[in-house]
């Protein structure tokens, strides 16, 4: 089997955004506790952070963080989680049926962003609270001058504001089990009211209304449409979900889950922007993908990875899925799609950070390692600069149940053009058979060295990294990569993920 695509650098979408390399910490699980907070632990540093899984985090390049969720922020009361710690309520959590301690707050979450380097995406609260909170934890965050909230931000230890600039304008507020669920007209017109007044305190904040919490939503693009019908000016953003579950055991459709994701952002898309035609704006809104991952949903339906509902517990394990090397080789064709798609999607969050339906594992007490889609999305985020390219991949195809006919070879390259440099990112989704891929290097007299090429793939598809072995599966270098006469060629093994970089 072959297959080749040509590159060509005049064949831009648009520059890669660092937000693409977005990730999210919700209060959920032992996504903060234990996660990336545990005082007591060895590698704590001395407000609590898990100095380990900072490390970690800086290793997978995130660029951006979600915060402080999700399905709990739509139930959360920012204000219990700032001042002295001794006087912060305990709550219940409504969403994930446990005990939040309100340990940790907004002021140690930009603490510890600041320390892992990433920027604060807030979420705001409008599933049980409006406009009034949605100013007053904006006041809180952001106001330079003494206002009361400013100063009691100052007397809680920072002196300057914050200075977040994107907010989330609530969480997947189309869904039933959101606290605070909503219809899309009733959602619309609190977001634009919110929209507006946060405006009015800071002109240039940039806003992300609630999209569709999949694309299976009955209301899918329906919600999209009324919502931005109302919040088209006052808006930026609007958000998209996406999680792929493998657990029906129909590997092919899952392999082809990025074709799904692709279909999604036209979708978003073109629902923006028939509204932006039917209001005769010039303004493009942009797609904040702020939830994406591999989620084994079923187990959690089940009971099998939820919270015990007869108790109410602090932190309980909650989705604490074992990514294997198919999930891998997914997350990595995702971000492939997301790349794809830079000059409409300028933010994306892998949900979540730690231990939470997460690239990155930490037991209490205990190590922190990564899971196998870590490997994808650090490679990922380290090599794709500059420009990214379209290609049109020519090859085999497979039939999948979900989606039809789909590519075996999908791809997406970058180019810097300062730094000389080109990365290829490519994924064979066929399972019985590897494929040559050949790539035309159309850069007229330019000449490319290959400068380091990763492929994650494993004779046993089932692998993952566990506590015992946590570095049973990584990339390994690509055998038998080459550029002769400007062609790039490789053998894509089945079911792999590869990157390339050539200067
Ligand atoms: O990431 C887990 C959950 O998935 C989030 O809380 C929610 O927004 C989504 O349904």
């Amino acid at each position: 089997l072959s297959a080749s695509f040509r590159l060509d650098p005049a064949f831009t979408v648009a520059p890669v955004s660092r937000r693409t390399f977005g990730s999210f910490v919700e209060h959920m699980g032992r996504c903060v506790y234990t996660g990336i907070y545990e005082p007591a632990h060895s590698t704590a540093d001395a407000d609590g952070f898990r100095q380990d899984v900072l490390a970690l985090t800086r290793e997978l390049g995130v660029s951006l963080v979600r915060y402080p969720g999700g399905n709990f922020v739509s139930g959360y009361r920012w204000e219990d989680g700032i001042g002295p710690v001794s006087e912060r309520p305990t709550r219940r959590d409504l969403a994930w049926h446990c005990l939040e301690t309100n340990e940790v707050g907004v002021d140690e979450f930009v603490k510890w962003a600041g320390k892992a380097g990433v920027e604060v995406m807030y979420a705001l609260n409008l599933g049980t609270r409006g406009v009034q909170e949605a100013l007053d934890v904006h006041e809180y965050l952001n106001q330079p001058d003494t206002t009361r909230l400013a100063e009691l931000r100052r007397l809680n230890g920072a002196d300057k504001p914050y200075g977040i600039k994107l907010f989330c304008l609530g969480n997947e507020l189309d869904g039933p089990w959101q606290t605070g669920h909503k219809t899309a007209q009733e959602y619309g017109r609190l977001a634009a009211e919110t929209a507006r007044a946060l405006r009015s305190a800071e002109p240039d904040l940039e806003l992300v209304a609630v999209g569709s919490s999949s694309s299976a939503m009955a209301t899918f693009a329906t919600w999209e449409s009324e919502v931005l019908e109302h919040t088209y000016d006052a808006v930026d953003f609007i958000s998209a979900h996406a999680y792929y579950d493998p657990s029906d055991g129909d590997v092919g459709s899952f392999l082809a889950s990025a074709v799904d994701m692709d279909h999604f952002v036209h979708s978003v898309v073109a629902t923006a922007d028939s509204v932006g035609a039917r209001l005769k704006s010039k303004k493009r809104i942009m797609v904040s993908f702020d939830e994406w991952n591999v989620w084994r949903q079923a187990d959690f339906a089940s009971g099998a990875s939820a919270a015990n509902p007869d108790e109410w517990a602090v932190a309980p394990r909650v989705i604490e899925d074992e990514y294997d090397v198919t999930d891998a080789v997914v997350v990595g064709s995702l971000l492939i799609s997301l790349l794809r798609h830079s000059d409409r999607v300028t933010a994306a969050c892998l949900a979540q950070l730690v231990n939470v339906i997460a690239p990155i594992r930490s037991e209490a007490g205990g190590p922190a390692w990564r899971q196998t889609t870590f490997h994808p999305f650090a490679i990922t985020s380290r090599l794709a600069r500059g420009q990214v390219l379209r290609v049109e991949p020519s090859g085999p195809t497979y039939e999948t149940a979900k989606y039809g006919d789909v590519p075996m070879v999908d791809a997406v390259a970058t180019h810097d053009a300062e730094a000389g440099e080109v990365s290829v990112f490519v994924v064979n989704r066929n399972q019985g058979e590897p494929v040559t891929l050949s790539v035309p290097l159309g850069f007229g007299a330019r000449t490319f060295e290959i400068t380091e090429a990763w492929t994650l793939t494993d004779g046993d598809l089932s692998a993952s990294n566990t506590v015992d072995a946590p570095d049973r599966v990584v990339p390994v270098a690509t055998e038998g990569v080459t550029v002769e006469d400007e062609i790039l060629r490789l053998e894509l093994p089945p079911v792999s993920w590869s990157a390339i970089r050539l200067a």
